[in-house]
């Protein structure tokens, strides 16, 4: 079977210019303008293959190959996401749609017969960058959240999700988990150092690390910036400081393997002359380990407590996303293994530090991922970057372990 790579990378780059603003950065957030123009881009892709397409009620789209013979039976499913973050690379989430839509359309063209539908699907809101939960879509297509409270999330922008799929054209009709899924095979760029740094060529994703998502308001008094001594001072600003700082500091414990991001903040009201009476951020903690993820939320909370009282604050935190690490499928990992080392790539297990949307598909069935190296790990980046060579060797693994799942002969 060919795979037709040339098609596959520059669908890639053709998705990628979708959604650039005035100022030359790639933004493409769950439900907006450039979402839809992405979305009809690959749903055109998806009918091109010769596959049925569908959308479901939280916006997911699919696109379907099935046959006289293996109608009705679970479907072998593939897929990623095509929303972005703010100011992104072009192949995090797209390269596992696109890729998806090739190996199935390739399948087709090869004339193979499979024993079970094959599907790819491009999930909403992965990134949760305007809404949260991330990976919102898979999970309400595993069963994690239900569509109804999903579409009536507020966005950072104020507004209702449901009504901009509704807005957009993509409130679907489809009950999600419409289409019963045999496996779960998610193909994605790294996003971060280890396969390049280590030569490898192909990562057979095993598990998943934890993700645990806060947004903290700290309350204090506002003041003049030039006669307040510091000693009467209830910053919030400050108090924003010596939490992130904490954080940092917890990250950089002997043998510590958690991360800690604060990626938005907002002080009010916001002059370089007043000590703020209000600083909005967000946490984003994480760690392959429960129980460790579980102690680091606890550290947070007690240390947000003292400050309370050393620095004369009110906190309040809202929970905005909690996902537990994942342990993918061990079989489906071995596949990935047996493939890679069929086409002559180097492999090795590894670990997703990125949140994903495999990780709600493994609630339904047997799941993994195959990661290709990400050019010295950045992503979240228009830097991001992996060369065609790599891309094109992950596609083929994901033909091979797709064709093997859905037993194609
Ligand atoms: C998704 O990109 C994440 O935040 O890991
Ligand atoms: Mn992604
Ligand atoms: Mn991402």
């Amino acid at each position: 079977m060919e795979l037709n790579e040339k098609r596959m990378i520059s669908r890639l780059a053709e998705l990628g210019r979708v959604g650039i603003d005035a100022e030359g950065r790639r933004i493409r957030l769950a439900a907006d303008d450039a979402d839809r123009a992405g979305r009809d881009l690959v749903m055109g892709w998806m009918r091109e293959a010769g596959l049925r397409t569908a959308v479901d009620r939280i916006g997911n789209i699919f696109g379907i190959w099935e046959t006289e013979e293996n109608r009705g039976r679970d479907a072998v499913m593939t897929g990623s996401h095509i929303d972005t973050v703010i100011n992104a690379g072009q192949y995090d989430g797209c390269y596992g749609v696109i890729a998806g839509i090739e190996v199935i359309a390739s399948l087709r063209e090869a004339g193979l017969r499979t024993e079970r539908p094959l599907a790819v699907a491009a999930f909403t809101n992965e990134e949760g960058v305007r809404y949260s939960p991330d990976m919102m879509g898979s999970l309400v297509y595993a069963g994690g959240l239900s569509a109804e409270a999903a579409c009536a999330s507020v966005g950072i922008d104020g507004t209702v999700l449901g009504e901009e799929l509704e807005r957009i054209g993509y409130a679907g009709t489809e009950e999600p988990g419409f289409l019963k899924p045999a496996a779960f095979v998610e193909l994605h760029i790294e996003q971060g150092p280890i396969l390049e740094a280590e030569g490898y060529r192909i990562g057979a994703v095993e598990d998943l690390q934890g993700i645990s998502w806060q947004r903290i308001t700290i309350e204090g008094e506002q003041n003049h910036a030039g006669t307040t001594p510091t000693s009467y001072r209830h910053d919030a600003g400050v108090a924003a400081a010596k939490v992130i700082t904490f954080m940092r500091g917890r990250c950089l414990q002997p043998g510590s393997r958690t991360v800690s991001t604060t990626g938005c903040i907002e002080f009010s009201p916001n002059a370089i002359n007043v000590i703020p009476d209000k600083a909005v951020f967000t946490v984003d903690v994480r760690n392959p380990d429960e129980s460790t993820l579980q102690a680091e939320e606890k550290a947070l909370a007690a240390f947000l407590e003292e400050l309370e009282k050393t620095d004369g604050v009110r906190i309040r935190t809202e929970r905005l996303s909690r996902f537990k690490p994942v342990l993918f499928d061990a079989g489906i990992v071995r596949l990935v293994e047996k493939y890679a080392g069929k086409h002559g790539l180097s492999c090795r297990r590894i670990t997703s530090g990125a949140g994903q949307d495999a990780q709600n598909m493994a609630l339904l069935c047997p799941t993994a991922m195959i990661f290709a190296p990400s050019h010295k790990g950045i992503s979240h980046n228009p830097a991001e970057y992996t060369a065609d060579e790599d891309l094109i060797a992950g596609a083929e693994v994901l033909a091979d372990v797709l064709g093997e799942l859905a037993e194609a002969h």
